[in-house]
């Protein structure tokens, strides 16, 4: 897996940031079990709760292309460490609880973590088995 090249798309995505209210540029890129990526920013809305995070916005790209097997998702934001909302933890796990999530402050500098280290004792599909 390359991570630096996931990074750098992602801090290409977040330059495409829409954020006429928050000014708060968050990219992501997505990486699938065939080797495709995905990039997303985030989205603002003048009535503001439609906002997408930068992270939705990748999942929502791979997975309407057919592309469900996620492997990992590099994230940057405008904070040092940018980590992924409560929500887009919720949906990164409806893909697997071992997704790796890169945390990128620079391509040499990030942090790893495991969806299930971000989110434990989660809730997800297999409960509705
Ligand atoms: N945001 C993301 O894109 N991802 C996150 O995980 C945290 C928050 C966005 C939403 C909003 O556009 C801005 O950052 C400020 O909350």
């Amino acid at each position: 897996m390359d991570k630096k090249l996931l990074i750098k798309k992602a801090f290409e995505a977040r330059e495409k940031a829409y954020v006429p209210y928050s000014g708060y540029h968050v990219g992501a890129c997505v990486l699938t079990g065939r080797g495709k990526t995905y990039t997303g920013c985030n989205i603002e809305s003048a009535s503001y709760t439609p906002t997408i995070c930068a992270e939705r916005t990748a999942i929502a790209k791979a997975v309407s292309e057919g592309e469900r097997d996620i492997k990992a998702i590099a994230i940057t934001g405008d904070s040092e460490w940018t980590y992924p909302c409560g929500v887009c933890r919720q949906v990164i796990r409806e893909f697997g609880k071992d997704i790796l999530v890169i945390i990128a402050k620079s391509q040499e500098e990030y942090r790893e973590y495991t969806l299930d280290e971000l989110l434990p004792n989660s809730f997800g599909p297999e409960d509705l088995d």
